[in-house]
């Protein structure tokens, strides 16, 4: 399988630049699955709800539609995160898209800093979806920090997790080496580069995408600060195996009666 993701510096409020950015990024491109970051075409760093909620949509709006032709263009199966709106409310979303059809929304549910005053969290389970024949997670950034989110997503088959991120500290690159050791599981974290000051915040985000193998070989970084894309060959069915040695099995070890 090939898996890779495209790193870009969202314009903030500037969709269809960011679409027409991410597109040239995408040129030429042909993929199994790709990974784009969070919130890649609206930008990050809101300054109030109304703010939000002019970026949002619903899964069948404008970033939906671009996944969709970015599907068609690559092959791949598309991730990639949007401002979701439901009736009145609005989330942090990540969306996953394979030639014409929407396969999933997952929906942040770890909200991280003032997120927690644009977003409401997430209120949907955690999904593995089985296409292109990979299964396949998805988590959004900050949900790393909480490892039963990789974990629930291996427990329901998950093959290889697609992390649309904007991160702005310095810990998940190296942190997915134990998410993925930990879980025998591939990770494909594709976060964006920039900077974005508005209102009292002034992010700097950190890029250095990530592919993670399941032995938490690091199998791709990006470059820290700039544009970049890229696709590497995994073998997936290399996550079904979780025993680490003829007496331990990484799942089947588990100690549940002593756990909360
Ligand atoms: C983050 O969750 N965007 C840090």
């Amino acid at each position: 399988m090939k898996v890779g993701y495209i790193q870009n510096a969202p314009r903030f409020g500037g969709k269809k630049a960011n679409f027409e950015e991410v597109a040239g990024l995408a040129k030429g491109m042909k993929a199994d699955l790709l990974v784009l970051p969070e919130l890649f075409a609206t930008g990050y760093t809101f300054t109030s709800k109304e703010e939000t909620l002019g970026l949002a949509e619903t899964g069948d709006g404008p970033t939906a539609a671009f996944l969709k032709h970015l599907s068609a263009e690559t092959g791949a199966v598309l991730v990639g995160g949007f401002v979701e709106q439901e009736e009145d409310l609005i989330y942090n979303s990540a969306m996953m898209v394979y030639g014409d059809n929407v396969i999933g929304i997952y929906r942040k549910i770890h909200l991280f800093n003032k997120e927690k005053l644009w977003f409401s969290p997430g209120d949907k389970p955690l999904e593995v979806y089985h296409v292109k024949g990979m299964a396949i997670g998805m988590m959004i950034c900050f949900d790393w920090f909480f490892p039963e989110t990789a974990r629930t997503l291996v427990l329901k088959g998950a093959q290889v997790i697609a992390h649309p991120s904007n991160l702005v500290m310095p810990w998940c690159q190296t942190a997915m080496v134990t998410r993925c050791l930990e879980n025998r599981i591939f990770a494909v974290t594709a976060n964006r580069i920039g900077r974005e000051t508005r209102g009292n915040d002034d992010f700097n985000f950190t890029g250095r995408s990530q592919i993670t193998g399941f032995d938490g070989t690091i199998l791709s970084s990006a470059p820290l600060d700039k544009h970049y894309a890229k696709t590497i060959d995994i073998d997936i069915h290399n996550a079904d195996n979780k025993s680490i040695n003829p007496y331990n099995d990484l799942i089947g070890d588990r100690r549940k009666d002593f756990y909360l």
